[in-house]
């Protein structure tokens, strides 16, 4: 695979001191992984650790570990953000914050902010254009739920995520990264077939050329990636990159994951 950017969702899986004690651990030995690797990483830790590793990372690499593409090879991203940009909204943060405290991407509409959060595709659309408006790259998610999967519907659930999403990054012709996550493989180890996933991307690749769009936003693959999987999904020539969940938490599944893609 040629360049592929590698997103590490941490969730919840860390307490503040855990997460940064991780980075702390590992982030020498990333710096020099990634250095050597044509890959780009975006570390996503809770809100609360954003500051303090996305400090470290800084110091360690004052200048950023830039690629060839002029990326830093790791950056920081967070899990969400308001889909406003100031007020009354308890609880919330806003995507100016975030670039104030370190991040350069932000995920928008993961399947978890959608159940648990009530997300909605008009909220993600929100989320983009604050992450647009304050030089963040979305990472949008989309995604059917396993009835639309086993009811053959998946394309319609992504014509209602995909379309309003792909007007704006048009409008917008900022970065924009869409992550294919479906909701059944999250944390199951469940993966669709790679012919499933053909038929997912060349329909946003359809979608694209229907929109005139010429420049294509990264395509990633995300759901239950692990190192035992990345083999079969790099067979699919349109993935881009992996968002990956739990496995990103594990050093070592990492380095693997890095070596593989
Ligand atoms: P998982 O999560 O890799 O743990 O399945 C992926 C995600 O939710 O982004």
């Amino acid at each position: 695979m040629a360049s592929s950017l590698i997103i590490c969702n941490w969730k919840m899986y860390f307490h503040h001191s855990q997460a940064v004690a991780w980075f702390k651990m590992h982030q020498e030995e990333l710096s020099t992984l990634m250095s050597s690797s044509l890959h780009h990483m975006v570390i996503c830790p809770s809100y609360d650790a954003i500051a303090p590793i996305a400090n470290i990372q800084s110091l360690h690499s004052p200048k950023g570990l830039v690629g060839k593409n002029g990326f830093n090879k790791i950056s920081i991203g967070a899990q969400d953000c308001s889909a406003y940009n100031e007020g009354p909204y308890t609880s919330q943060v806003s995507a100016q914050s975030l670039k104030e405290i370190g991040c350069s991407y932000v995920i928008i509409g993961h399947s978890e902010t959608r159940k648990n959060q009530k997300d909605t595709t008009e909220t993600s659309v929100l989320k983009t254009i604050q992450a647009y408006e304050h030089n963040l790259t979305p990472i949008v998610c989309i995604g059917e739920t396993r009835d639309k999967y086993t009811a053959g519907s998946t394309l319609n659930v992504l014509e209602e995520q995909v379309r309003p999403l792909l007007e704006l990054y048009k409008k917008y012709t900022k970065n924009l990264v869409i992550a294919y996550e479906p909701v059944w493989s999250i944390g199951t180890n469940q993966i669709p077939d790679n012919e499933h996933l053909e038929r997912v991307y060349d329909y946003i690749l359809r979608k694209c050329a229907r929109l005139e769009i010429q420049r294509i936003p990264l395509l990633l693959y995300g759901g239950s990636v692990d190192e035992e999987v990345i083999s079969r999904l790099k067979a699919v020539p349109e993935i881009q990159g992996f968002l990956i969940g739990k496995a990103s938490t594990d050093f070592q599944k990492l380095k693997k994951i890095v070596k593989l893609v």
